[in-house]
């Protein structure tokens, strides 16, 4: 894929890139919607990554070609503007954006997007999009930031530039990824680790369910906006000291559970409860318990489509036919209302399962799933040519 970035890039400049930047997709294992909300989550890199390759421009202006959509956006650094019709570009303008502010004197350049990460599918091709942007241009420029600051930059290029309000998740994933680990990371302390799953075992298997149902975005914000709701509420109730749904413990929701208007209660049930399983699931990892790992994530999938409501019709249809087929666990992974769910499975019967499960998919309602085995990867890093 370097390669094919690589001739593309002479192709379009005359010249060799300078740097690449190499980015993971990632899938989340546990920990849905609990990001902004101060909370718990378990994920992974995966082995399909974005590539950006960079070169200095003798123009005035930036240049970057997206190979999957088959454009070019142009843009001046002293001018740097949101696009709503190559929305797809805001992702690189808001990183270069967020590095100028941090202080990296960002000259022309030309760039090159390519890679396998599927989009729409719900493994985050926008954080990866953003952070090999962010590596790629930092090695360029020869500037250094540690991994937290760039994931922190990325994160506020999507919440301020693009204007989703997403929160650390999917750029941690991309950074942190460690090959043939789940990772644990504590969203407001930032402590993390990486859990290696019994080696050869299981593997994951990623369904698209090749439907969105909503505008993902509106959504999103609204339950962000209702989690903001639902802390304030505790806030008045519990102390100061609630700052997000993350400060309120399971006893003290059940203890108020009867009182707080809905729909608020059921976001909150799911945010509080679904931090308790990512903290089960890493348990379970230390203890090599991968059947209960596997129940918890069938009840997070439960937990998000009754409580959470983000799930689809299409995606439960997988999640139910992953549990008549044998996956020891499945669920909706990353925003939902579409996208994609993700199966663990044992490794001997995988085909098979991911055979059967579309198969059944694609009668039952008439869509034909797009099916990824994903293998566990390392994150992102910057190479020079
Ligand atoms: C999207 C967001 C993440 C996270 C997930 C849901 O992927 O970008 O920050 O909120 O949804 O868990």
């Amino acid at each position: 894929m370097l390669e094919q970035a690589r001739s593309l890039f002479h192709g379009r400049y005359t010249k060799y890139p300078a740097v690449y930047g190499v980015a993971p997709g990632r899938v989340e294992v546990l920990g849905n919607h609990t990001d902004y909300n101060g909370g718990y989550v378990m994920s992974a890199a995966i082995d399909r990554v974005t590539i950006v390759a960079v070169g200095k421009s003798d123009s005035v202006r930036c240049r970057v070609f997206a190979q999957q959509k088959g454009v070019e956006a142009s843009f001046a650094l002293d001018a740097v503007q949101r696009d709503p019709h190559d929305r797809w570009a805001d992702y690189v303008k808001g990183v270069v954006v967020e590095l100028q502010k941090a202080g990296v004197p960002v000259e022309p350049f030309e760039a090159v997007v390519t890679g396998n990460v599927p989009i729409g599918a719900g493994v985050s091709s926008s954080a990866s999009l953003e952070v090999a942007t962010a590596v790629a241009l930092l090695e360029l420029h020869g500037a250094e930031l540690s991994r937290w600051d760039v994931a922190r930059l990325c994160r506020r290029a999507e919440n301020e530039f693009v204007g989703m309000p997403c929160g650390i998740l999917d750029q941690f994933s991309s950074l942190f990824g460690e090959e043939d680990s789940i990772l644990f990371l504590d969203t407001r302390t930032e402590e993390h680790e990486a859990l290696p799953l019994p080696a050869g075992s299981f593997g994951l298997i990623l369904f698209h369910s090749m439907a969105q149902h909503a505008l993902v975005s509106g959504d999103y914000a609204t339950r962000y906006r209702e989690c903001m709701e639902a802390t304030a509420w505790f806030r008045e109730r519990l102390g100061e000291h609630v700052q997000l749904l993350r400060d309120v413990s399971w006893e003290e929701f059940l203890r108020w559970e009867a009182q707080i208007p809905e729909p608020l209660r059921r976001r909150a049930r799911h945010v509080i409860s679904e931090n308790q399983r990512v903290l089960d699931g890493r348990e379970a990892l230390h203890c090599g318990d991968i059947a209960r790992l596997g129940e918890l994530m069938f009840a997070s999938h439960e937990s998000s489509r009754v409580d959470y409501e983000n799930s689809t019709p299409e995606l439960d249809v997988l999640v139910n036919l992953a549990k008549q087929h044998g996956a020891i666990g499945a669920r909706l992974t990353g925003a939902g209302w579409g996208g994609a769910t993700i199966n663990l499975v044992q490794e001997a019967q995988m085909e098979e399962f991911a055979l059967q499960v579309a198969e059944e998919y694609t009668r039952r309602t008439g869509i034909e799933p797009g099916v990824y085995r994903c293998h566990i990867a390392q994150g992102a890093r910057a190479l020079r040519e």
